[in-house]
């Protein structure tokens, strides 16, 4: 079965819809940025402290590479893993990629920043990353969900346009 991958930008919910997925389908779970600091024995805010962000988008490479080598996953990626082509191409041909539109503002807001090195430059700074990477998310998806009222309303928007996808 293919996969199915959740893009978006930090905080947006990827983490919890992939595990409610999970359940609900019955297919296991990855998260890239769990498999990153597994290849590199290191937590991500290391990474990006010890080598930076180049480096970080390196081991996210590594690891679509071996992604795109599996199937019948749930994937949960890293907000800036699909700012690589490579990264997008490698997942993009195993499954149906979902971006997570969710309100920027909203989600910095509401967000735990611990550990996630770059959403510590304040607001603005997350809002123009936030727009930088918009067209990027589309350019990755297959489809992109609007609905984040409750997780439960995100999930059936996701469970029933996967539906309609090939
Ligand atoms: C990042 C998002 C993080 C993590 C790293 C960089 C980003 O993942 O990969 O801190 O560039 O948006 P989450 O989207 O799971 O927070």
């Amino acid at each position: 079965m293919r996969n199915i991958i959740l893009t978006g930008m930090m905080g947006c919910g990827k983490s919890t819809l992939a595990q409610m997925l999970g359940e609900q389908l019955h297919r296991n779970v990855v998260d890239t940025d769990t498999l990153v600091e597994e290849k590199s024995g290191i937590t991500i805010s290391q990474i990006f402290a010890q080598y930076g962000e180049e480096h970080m988008r390196e081991l996210e490479t590594a690891v679509c590479r071996e992604l795109s080598q599996q199937e019948n996953l749930i994937i949960a990626t890293g907000g800036g893993l699909p700012l690589r082509q490579e990264n997008r191409d490698y997942l993009r041909s195993t499954g149906t990629v979902f971006f997570l539109n969710r309100d920027p503002s909203e989600i910095y807001d509401t967000m735990d920043k611990s550990g996630r090195p770059l959403a510590q430059q304040g607001k603005a700074a997350f809002l123009q990353r936030f727009s930088d990477r918009e067209p990027i998310y589309r350019d990755f998806a297959h489809v992109t969900i609007e609905d984040f009222s409750t997780p439960e309303h995100t999930l059936a928007e996701i469970l029933q346009k996967m539906e309609v996808q090939p």
